[in-house]
């Protein structure tokens, strides 16, 4: 059904996709991005899907936005037809997403696999945004979310020096929750999605919401937006279903309502 991607539903609760350019270092071209997004929100309407994996290959997950595509670009094509419109389809996604990278994780790659939830990384993922070789800058909030995980400094070095990190100096900075052998790294991430599937999905909706607004807001509208979210899930069956599993020593039954 898709050409640049492979989707696969797996059980129980977990919505894996694929990113499928091989031979191209799996560069985000438009056509990729595409049918990624329209991945993304077929997932998130399937009430059965609870997490979502985006992965790669064990060469790279992404090396960035296809330089060939835009290659021949002007300004006014960037402003009339901008290619970053469609790539931020990823941001109204509200199910959880893990990025599970290995090899190449650079440029848009890099913004991708930072616009999802949480990142697992294999031994050998290597993370840079070296648009600055291009004469560029990063256009998908490499400058902006790379900044919030890794510091200043560390950011600025990789903005302005093209620095790569390795998945250790990843892990270091904060910019990746775990490092595993790449024999294992999608099987843990797929675990840990399988772990997150398993909770109730509108909590888990609402975690990932209300942790994604502490970059938006100042820290007194953050604790009010998360208050308001607390207070809605006590309207939720899920609710007193695990209040109720917890007094009664059993393990809950979600609804999903
Ligand atoms: N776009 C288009 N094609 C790409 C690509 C990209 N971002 N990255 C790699 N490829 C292609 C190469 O052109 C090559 O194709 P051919 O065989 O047809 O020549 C193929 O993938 C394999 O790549 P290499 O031969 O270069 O492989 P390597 O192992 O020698 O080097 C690499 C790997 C260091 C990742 C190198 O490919 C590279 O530097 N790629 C570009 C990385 C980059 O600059 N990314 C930022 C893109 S701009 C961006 O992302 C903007 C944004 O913020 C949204």
């Amino acid at each position: 059904m898709y050409d640049f991607i492979k989707t696969e539903f797996i059980e129980p609760g977990v919505g894996l996709i694929r990113l499928n350019r091989p031979k191209e270092l799996n560069a985000l071209s438009p056509e990729l991005m595409a049918e990624l997004g329209a991945a993304l929100v077929d997932f998130d309407a399937d009430e059965a899907v609870g997490a979502i994996v985006i992965t790669g290959n064990e060469r790279a997950f992404a090396a960035g936005a296809d330089i060939k595509a835009m290659a021949n670009a002007g300004a006014i094509d960037m402003i009339l037809d901008d290619p970053i419109d469609d790539w931020s389809q990823i941001h109204q996604i509200t199910t959880p997403i893990i990025a599970a990278v290995s090899g190449h994780c650079l440029g848009g790659g890099c913004e991708l696999a930072m616009s999802c939830d949480i990142i697992v990384a294999s031994e050998s993922a290597r993370f840079g945004q070296p648009e600055i070789n291009l004469g560029i800058i990063p256009g998908f909030g490499g400058t902006q979310r790379l900044t919030h995980a890794v510091g200043k400094g560390i950011a600025m070095e990789m903005v302005l020096a093209g620095r790569v990190l390795d998945a250790e100096e990843a892990r270091h900075h904060d910019l990746v929750n775990h490092i595993y052998p790449l024999e294992t790294y999608l099987d843990e991430a797929l675990k840990l999605a399988a772990k997150i599937a398993a909770q109730a999905p509108l909590a888990a909706r609402m975690g990932k919401e209300a942790v994604n607004q502490a970059f938006e807001l100042r820290l007194a509208q953050g604790l009010t937006y998360e208050r308001r979210l607390f207070q809605m899930l006590f309207a939720t069956t899920d609710q007193k279903e695990g209040m109720a599993a917890f007094i009664e020593k059993r393990k809950p039954l979600w609804t999903g309502r």
